[in-house]
């Protein structure tokens, strides 16, 4: 089974990750969320070399919005349904500050990325930095939702 990979700086990731990183950065500066003021960014890198990307999309009724993740997925399949997602990137900045902020894929996301990754039958690989500011690697949806709900339960 693939690893988990774990680095203390953005610089430590591979190339094509740390790129995807800053496509994913690049993303939030479009994020709406005046609510949260937590600007989050998604990056997905898709099979044929194209990256689709995703921001937070918030609503003065709160549970309309969406996260930057499905934005990103959702809009890939939207423009390319055929291409399979080979690695997403989350990025998040709170308004008014210049770092990046810790932010990992929420529950949801996870299981929408599952799902993806059940539909497309290949893993997604999943890149966000941990609360401990480190950079992570995850090798797959499924990875990050044990004992998941999915299509076999049903
Ligand atoms: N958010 C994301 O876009 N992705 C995540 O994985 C975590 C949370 C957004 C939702 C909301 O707009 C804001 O961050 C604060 O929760």
């Amino acid at each position: 089974m693939k690893q988990f990979i774990i680095v203390n700086r953005l610089d430590d990731l591979d190339a094509g990750s740390k790129e995807l990183v800053l496509k994913a950065k690049e993303a939030l500066a479009h994020a709406y969320a005046p609510y949260s003021n937590f600007m989050v960014g998604a990056a997905a890198l898709l099979d044929d070399g194209s990256v689709i990307t995703g921001m937070n999309q918030e609503n003065a009724a709160y549970p309309s919005g969406l996260c930057a993740e499905r934005v990103a997925l959702f809009s890939a399949y939207a423009l390319y349904p055929h291409v399979k997602i080979l690695k997403v990137a989350v990025t998040a900045q709170k308004r008014n500050e210049h770092e990046l902020t810790p932010a990992t894929c929420c529950g949801e996301c996870r299981q929408v990325l599952l799902e993806f990754e059940n539909r497309q039958q290949s893993p997604i690989e999943i890149v966000m930095q941990s609360q401990d500011h480190r950079w992570v690697k995850a090798p797959s949806a499924s990875s990050l939702l044990p004992f998941a709900f999915s299509n076999a339960s049903l």
